[in-house]
């Protein structure tokens, strides 16, 4: 086996994709073709180009305005995560969703993870990757939307969805905004993690962890410009869910990762675990993050069974079913 197939098939756990982000493009094709949703373009693959965060974004609305029903979300769900375990053999996935966004912003919110969940069982029996949800903040809300978001999600208690995000673009909503929201999450007994870090200052981090009762957090480069941060990441072992191609491609340099940022979280000692972020939306998969990284920084053997078991370990599933994927 080369080292480029170990890369592919070694076991992964990934705790940072977004569902919305996971549709194929083929698929985006007919769901626009049943619900009757114009297009800009019939080659979905082409409307999936940007240089930017806010790109991305507004087109993440545009394949999400091709989605209408329960069902279509199930399909979403399951198709996402055969295309995880056939392209790197993905066992676990902590996946996020964002209600007040459409299109469950237009579903009953019950409904809306009744279909998915039919997709998560369905994808367990025929390939054996299990998933778990967390129910994201979209930034732009009030505060006063995202509290009602978490209070929807503890009136209607679901074993799968078992933590709240906070996504979308980062600079103009620090995570200040949402305290309230994560203390009712918390209280609630929902887990917590966070996007931070991919586009501000590395206070938000210490912000995540300090106000908003962190557990993870989503990418996190920028604390590296702060090495007491650092340090004190370093010793609690807080879990950084890094995604190459995605950030590469919205803040770093696309064409050259040998200097992306998540090579010198490694070499610093930070738990590290990767991740595909928006896979077919950014034109890649698990196993190929894993590739692109791997040969880039250099990492051999013991670095990329470090970085799949940090992901293991930093699953929000009980110790016993994490013992049995070590
Ligand atoms: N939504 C989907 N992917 C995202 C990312 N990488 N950053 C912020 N919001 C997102
Ligand atoms: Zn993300």
């Amino acid at each position: 086996m080369t080292f480029e197939e170990y890369l592919r098939r070694i076991p992964k756990v990934e705790l940072h994709c977004h569902m919305m982000g996971s549709i194929r493009p083929e698929t985006v094709a007919e769901l626009a073709r049943k619900n009757g949703v114009a297009l800009p373009s019939a080659d979905v693959a082409s409307l999936y180009r940007y240089n930017s965060i806010d790109g991305f974004l507004a087109a993440a609305i545009l394949t999400a305005s091709t989605v209408r029903d329960p069902a279509d979300l199930s399909r979403i769900a399951y198709e996402s995560l055969a295309d995880g375990a056939r392209l790197g053999n993905l066992r676990h996935r902590e996946m996020s969703f964002n209600p007040t966004l459409p299109p469950f912003a237009g579903m009953s919110y019950a409904a809306a993870v009744d279909g998915i969940v039919d997709g998560l069982r369905a994808a367990e029996v025929d390939f054996g990757v299990s998933c778990r949800l967390i129910a994201a903040i979209h930034r732009g809300d009030t505060p006063a939307v995202a509290c009602a978001m978490v209070e929807q999600v503890l009136a209607h208690p679901r074993d799968e969805v078992i933590g709240i995000g906070l996504d979308g673009a980062e600079a103009p909503d620090p995570p200040e905004k949402f305290a309230d929201a994560y203390r009712l999450a918390a209280r609630g007994g929902l887990r917590r993690t966070a996007h931070a870090c991919e586009d501000a200052p590395a206070r938000n981090v210490a912000t995540c962890l300090d106000l908003l009762g962190c557990e993870r957090i989503d990418h996190g480069y920028l604390v590296l410009g702060d090495e007491a941060l650092v340090e004190r990441c370093r010793e609690q072992g807080v879990c950084f869910t890094v995604c190459p191609t995605a950030s590469a491609v919205c803040y770093f340099d696309a064409d050259d990762f040998t200097a992306h940022p998540i090579r010198a979280m490694v070499d610093r000692g930070l738990t590290v675990t990767l991740n595909s972020d928006d896979p077919p939306m950014f034109h890649t998969d698990i196993g190929e993050e894993y590739v692109r990284m791997a040969q880039a920084a250099g990492w051999g053997l013991e670095t990329v069974r470090e970085l799949s078991l940090n992901g293991v370990e930093a699953a929000w599933l009980p110790a016993d079913e994490r013992r049995r994927m070590r």
